[in-house]
């Protein structure tokens, strides 16, 4: 099934939104099959976000993500990379639908809550970046048959 990468940034964690994102994923039915709290080193936010090395904001972008800790997920399911760029709304909150993560928490774009794969390649590598083989777990929650026909 498709795995998409998911962060809860240093904004979402210090705004102690940890538990109410985690329950939305949850929620619509997705499978958590990774995750971890971390600080993240200059070198994998480099890496992270390196498609936008030459955009004004990366530095910035750099130190916000290095800034305080994250916590690093992979969620599984249907569909989820594009499911979950819905949950989570337009990268600008003040653009974000009211109902997803950014139009319901956030007020800037530089401090947008939280980041999502932005297709299967993408998620692909991310999760290829942030965790090793080990730290994902494939398995079955015994909600599957109520979530999938
Ligand atoms: P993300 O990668 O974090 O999930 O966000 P995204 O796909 O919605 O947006 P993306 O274009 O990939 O931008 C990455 C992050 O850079 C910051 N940003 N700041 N000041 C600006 O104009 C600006 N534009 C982008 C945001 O934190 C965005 O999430
Ligand atoms: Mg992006």
């Amino acid at each position: 099934m498709e795995r998409t990468f998911i962060a809860i940034k240093p904004d979402g964690v210090q705004r102690g939104l940890v538990g109410e994102i985690i329950n939305r994923f949850q929620q619509k039915g997705f499978i958590l099959v990774g995750m971890k709290f971390m600080q993240v080193s200059r070198e994998l936010a480099e890496e992270h976000y390196g498609v936008h090395r030459d955009r004004p904001f990366f530095n910035g972008l750099v130190d916000f993500i290095t800034s305080s800790p994250v916590v690093a997920m992979v969620w599984e399911g249907d569909g989820v990379v594009a499911s979950a760029r819905k949950l989570i709304g337009a990268t600008n909150p003040l653009a974000a639908e009211p109902g997803t993560i950014r139009g319901d928490f956030g007020a800037n774009i530089g401090r947008n809550i939280i980041h999502g794969s932005d297709a299967v390649e993408t998620a692909q590598q991310e999760i290829a970046l942030w965790f090793t083989k080990d730290e994902l777990i494939t398995w079955q929650p015994t909600m599957m048959p109520w979530v999938y026909e």
